[in-house]
């Protein structure tokens, strides 16, 4: 990494650390005017959400699996800065979604897969820890994007229900700390690729293709979970434009050379096939 883009991170990831302490669920206005009606339309996205940010305890060991050697940068932001941060965001909602009746999200925090643990193997070759690192990168970038979008949507659609609270209170200074995490994704993934070779590139490409998911989509039932949430939302109806905000930066580093690309079709299968999966779903049970 060059000292100018080690400096740029180290210096955001101190004002992260500095400005956004992780919040605390005692801090937290839990006021619910109607829990049945807010239930209804976004209990299952709160429960998504809730899982998801708590399941960071689970991607630090998939990190740790996946990059057995990482810049000391990237150990400082996900172990000092993010991971406590992220914790607290998963509590938070899931205090939520219990104060509405609903059981506490069911999370994973423990199981690598196989798939990680191979490239971990592999990380221990020379110029493949490159490669997983980029992977790393493209898939905060990806899914840190995705959590300011739903969480400007929830926002916005708690606060049309009349829940002022749940949207000031709880929404708001989560959504607030997630562009910096993005942020810190960004700088990394830009710098980061500058620096890979052509056969490094290729790899990232094709792999990228293979194994893209959705945020928090480890599975086909979590698949169509996050097709219910873009239902919910209203991302299904702004699918195309929701896929390219989610992958803008990756489009433009991995597929500069395609031309007139808005959203590389990999990202747009996996939203697609999230609300295919949704609707399959409503329509068995
Ligand atoms: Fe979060
Ligand atoms: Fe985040």
């Amino acid at each position: 990494m060059s000292p100018d883009t080690d400096l740029r991170l180290r210096d955001h990831v101190a004002r992260l650390a500095d400005e956004h302490p992780p919040l605390r669920p005692d801090d937290v206005d839990f006021t619910v005017r109607d829990p049945r009606l807010l239930d209804e339309r976004y209990g299952h996205v709160l429960d998504y959400m809730a899982r998801v940010e708590l399941e960071v305890d689970r991607n630090v060991l998939e990190l740790m699996t996946m990059l057995p050697d990482p810049p000391d940068i990237d150990r400082h932001f996900y172990a000092d800065v993010w991971q406590p941060q992220e914790i607290q965001h998963g509590l938070i909602l899931d205090r939520l979604q219990v104060a509405l009746g609903r059981e506490p999200a069911v999370t994973d925090t423990t199981t690598v897969s196989a798939k990680l643990r191979i490239l971990g193997t592999l990380a221990h070759i020379d110029g493949f820890q490159d490669v997983c690192r980029m992977i790393y990168y493209l898939t905060g970038m990806s899914t840190e994007r995705s959590a300011v979008l739903a969480y400007n949507l929830l926002h916005d659609g708690v606060r049309d229900l009349g829940e002022a609270a749940v949207a000031e209170s709880v929404i708001a200074p989560i959504r607030r700390q997630e562009p910096g995490h993005y942020a810190f994704y960004r700088i990394s993934a830009t710098a980061h690729w500058a620096r890979l070779s052509g056969w490094q590139r290729w790899l990232v490409r094709r792999m990228r293709a293979v194994s893209f998911g959705p945020v928090g989509v480890n599975n086909k039932r979590q698949h169509a979970d996050f097709g219910d949430v873009m239902n919910a939302l209203g991302i299904t109806d702004e699918l195309e434009s929701f896929a390219e905000q989610a992958s803008r930066i990756e489009r433009d580093l991995l597929w500069a050379h395609h031309q007139g690309l808005r959203v590389p079709d990999y990202v747009l299968r996996a939203f697609e096939e999230a609300v295919t999966l949704a609707t399959d779903r409503h329509a068995t049970i």
